[in-house]
């Protein structure tokens, strides 16, 4: 399979793709420029904000910013200013902004509001529906969809207040980036770092033409997370998947206007807005979730790390140390995506493949033994794929190939949609609600 490099321009980014010779992923698309409203809030990571603008417009975004009170104190407005060549914004009673381009215009011109930073302060605020200032109140106004990048030190960031006021704000529809993890300008070492501009603008521009609902009426069930197989009462058999690509692939479906349904295993993850969880444990309940799902389903997305094998019996009581080797009996669990793939009449179904070695001939057996449409393969091994915020897919189908770049999962899982839409599209089996 040649590997020519195919572009799919999405909004002003281009997400590269290498693609077969008689593939190219995505038309293009509408590559008038995005308007963007970029929020700053009052964190050290405000230094940063100079650098999003710039690479907001690289990726073809026209860019206004409104700066609250206290992030004057952190990058100056003549800064931003110079850098999104228009005025900046910064209060809601200013006569002379009011006359230009006031609180309910520049809420109506955004196609999308990103606050970035925004602190633990910022997003309380929002939270709770308060219009104390240009942001907060172009918030409540705006019908564009509301990107935040947090960035606080990592204590704030993991207080039980900050994390039910992001609750409030997912359970909403607000998209989250980040933050990162990582040393802290406050000396501490954890959650809270604002990601990097290049990483924060692709992936907020990743959001703008999904409202145009490319997945509507779609019915999409998605697999996430780990197995655990008990061994007795206090132990199981894991894996490290924390769930996030399964997640970003389920958010990113319901954003496009699919009804999706989410199968996760554990994690310690929050329902995406639009979202119906179903919660498992062991593989076998996975399987029977699904299976009582697909045949009503139109896309099956499999990117949980299920179990291969499950202890052949689990000890009622906690096994006792005593010898210095102890052997498991494991037996084979039966495979989800496999039989999903081969049901009659079945769903579009897309795997995932998990490799250290042999990427692409493992990948390629899967697609073939499974009998599935689609496999998106991912190198993991030691900080790759698994519990990672990036990840890079190989997506191999019967006939073609393509590559998508290492970006956030939350970018991938609209490039891997992009794909799953173009090759349905040209199968005829991307119906719209009244034709099926
Ligand atoms: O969750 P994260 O931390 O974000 O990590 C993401 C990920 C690495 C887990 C994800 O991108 C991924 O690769 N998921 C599939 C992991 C896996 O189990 O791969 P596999 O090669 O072992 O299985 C191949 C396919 O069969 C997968 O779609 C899997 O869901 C499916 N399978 C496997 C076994 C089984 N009994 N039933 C299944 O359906």
């Amino acid at each position: 399979m040649s590997q020519d490099r195919g572009r799919a321009w999405l909004c002003g980014i281009w997400f590269c793709h290498k693609a077969s010779s008689a593939y190219t992923v995505g038309a293009m698309r509408d590559s008038s420029k995005c308007r963007v409203l970029l929020g700053v809030s009052g964190g050290i990571a405000a230094y940063k904000s100079a650098e999003l603008v710039r690479r907001l417009s690289d990726a073809g975004a026209q860019v206004r910013v409104v700066l609250t009170h206290s992030a004057q104190a952190f990058v100056s407005p003549l800064t931003l200013q110079a850098v999104s060549a228009n005025p900046v914004h910064r209060d809601v009673l200013d006569e002379a902004a009011e006359a230009a381009m006031g609180h309910i215009e520049l809420a109506r011109w955004a196609d999308l509001v990103l606050i970035a930073p925004a602190t633990a302060h910022i997003l309380a605020r929002i939270a709770h529906g308060l219009a104390d200032d240009l942001l907060t109140t172009i918030c409540l106004a705006t019908e564009a969809p509301i990107v935040v990048a947090p960035a606080m030190n990592q204590q704030m960031w993991q207080a039980p207040a900050t994390q039910a006021n992001m609750d409030v704000l997912r359970g909403r529809g607000v998209h989250i980036l980040g933050p990162g993890t990582g040393s802290q300008a406050c000396g501490e070492v954890g959650p809270g770092r604002l990601l990097e501009p290049d990483v924060l603008a692709k992936a907020a521009l990743a959001v703008i033409p999904r409202r145009q609902g490319a997945l509507a009426g779609q019915r999409v069930l998605v697999t996430a997370g780990p197995t655990r197989e008990a061994l007795d009462p206090v132990r199981f058999i894991s894996n490290h998947s924390s769930g996030k690509m399964g997640y970003a692939v389920a958010e990113a479906a319901a954003v496009q206007g699919a009804h999706v349904t989410l199968v996760s295993g554990p994690t310690h993850l929050s329902i995406p807005a639009g979202v119906e969880r179903v919660d498992v444990v062991c593989a076998k309940d996975m399987f029977e979730a699904v299976m009582a799902r697909a045949a009503h389903c139109d896309i099956f997305i499999a990117a949980a790390a299920v179990a291969d094998y499950t202890p052949r019996v689990v000890a009622a009581s906690k096994i006792k140390k005593k010898d210095d080797v102890l052997s498991l009996e494991l037996t084979k669990t039966r495979d989800i995506c496999a039989e999903v793939g081969h049901l009659e009449g079945g769903p579009f179904t897309v795997g995932f493949a998990a490799e250290t070695d042999d990427l692409k001939a493992n990948a390629l057996g899967k697609l073939e033994r499974k009998g599935i449409d689609m496999i998106a393969a991912n190198q993991v091994g030691a900080g790759q794929g698994f519990e990672a915020d990036v990840n890079a897919l190989d997506v191999y189908w019967p006939s073609g190939y393509s590559r998508i770049d290492p970006a956030l999962k939350q970018v991938v899982a609209y490039a891997l949609w992009d794909i799953i839409i173009e090759r349905m599209r040209a199968g005829g089996r991307l119906l719209s609600e009244a034709a099926r």
